[in-house]
């Protein structure tokens, strides 16, 4: 059987990253996407090489969120591989993290209420249509039995703090639903993975404190934040042919943190 075409988006770091590794692992073909080709290379070379025997990931870089890019990246996909078997959609994060709250603005710097509306519009680029327009735009190149795999956040139920990043990640829910219901005639899969606090990615931007960490750790039942590869073996088991029967369901991977001690 030939080696499934395995699209990872946000593959260049944290848990895309863990999880094309994974899918390497199994001699699939994996495809990096992100916005920063110099993070997606060294995603790459760092597969080729720890990974035995692993099939040479390629790389796709551009903004999920842009139609223009998503049309330019799966034209791309499809002249090289044909059809895709499996899309993992890891590319987001809380942009709260990232933020400048002054960006783009001119002096008068922006009101209390242009801050919230930006951070709400780029959370749900960042997280929702990042998946949505991707998803969208690979159906027509879709293998039968594909599997896609979205990822959202213990915060679709616990909230982010001001509920920006938490509303983008509960969007994802229903679509998959939406999704699963609109690919299942071709054995096609859509689920959600919802992962709690995981270490050693990006997403925090260095703004975690210690204290804060020691909190989200203290949440879960297993004494430990979880870590990317936590994820990766999730998501890496719903795309295989033992989760076939499995569709339109959000598994949560956060070692019991959402009931919390
Ligand atoms: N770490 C956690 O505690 C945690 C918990 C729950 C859920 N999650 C979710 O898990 C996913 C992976 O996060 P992570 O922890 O691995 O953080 P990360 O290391 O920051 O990974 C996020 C990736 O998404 C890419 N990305 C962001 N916006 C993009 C866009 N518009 N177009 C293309 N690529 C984009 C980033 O690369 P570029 O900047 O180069 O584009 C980066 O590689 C995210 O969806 C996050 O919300 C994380």
């Amino acid at each position: 059987m030939s080696p499934r075409v395995v699209v990872v988006s946000g593959g260049g770091t944290g848990i895309g990253r863990a999880t094309a590794q994974r899918f390497a692992h199994s001699g699939e073909q994996t495809v990096l996407l992100g916005r920063r080709l110099d993070r997606l290379t060294a995603a790459a070379q760092h597969i080729s090489d720890t990974v035995e025997g692993a099939l040479a990931p390629a790389v796709s870089a551009g903004d999920l969120s842009r139609v223009q890019d998503v049309e330019r990246i799966v034209a791309d996909l499809e002249s090289r591989f044909g059809g895709i078997d499996v899309v993992v959609h890891a590319a987001g994060g809380n942009v709260e993290f990232a933020d400048d709250p002054h960006r783009g603005e001119t002096v008068p710097a922006a009101s209390a209420l242009q801050t919230i509306a930006r951070r709400w519009n780029d959370n749900l680029a960042s997280n929702v249509l990042s998946a949505v327009l991707l998803s969208e735009a690979v159906t027509g190149i879709l293998a039968d039995n594909a599997r896609i795999v979205l990822l959202s956040s213990i915060a679709a139920y616990r909230g982010s703090g001001t509920g920006s990043y938490a509303a983008a990640k509960a969007a994802l829910h229903p679509y998959a639903f939406d999704l699963a219901a609109r690919l299942g005639h071709r054995g096609a899969t859509v689920n959600v993975v919802a992962p709690g606090y995981v270490s050693g990615t990006e997403f925090f931007h260095g703004k975690l404190t210690e204290a804060r960490e020691n909190v989200l750790i203290g949440q879960t039942l297993v004494s430990r934040a979880g870590s990317p590869e936590d994820v990766a073996e999730t998501v890496h088991w719903l795309s295989s042919p033992a989760a076939a029967h499995i569709s339109a369901q959000i598994i949560q991977v956060n070692g019991g943190a959402l009931y919390g001690r």
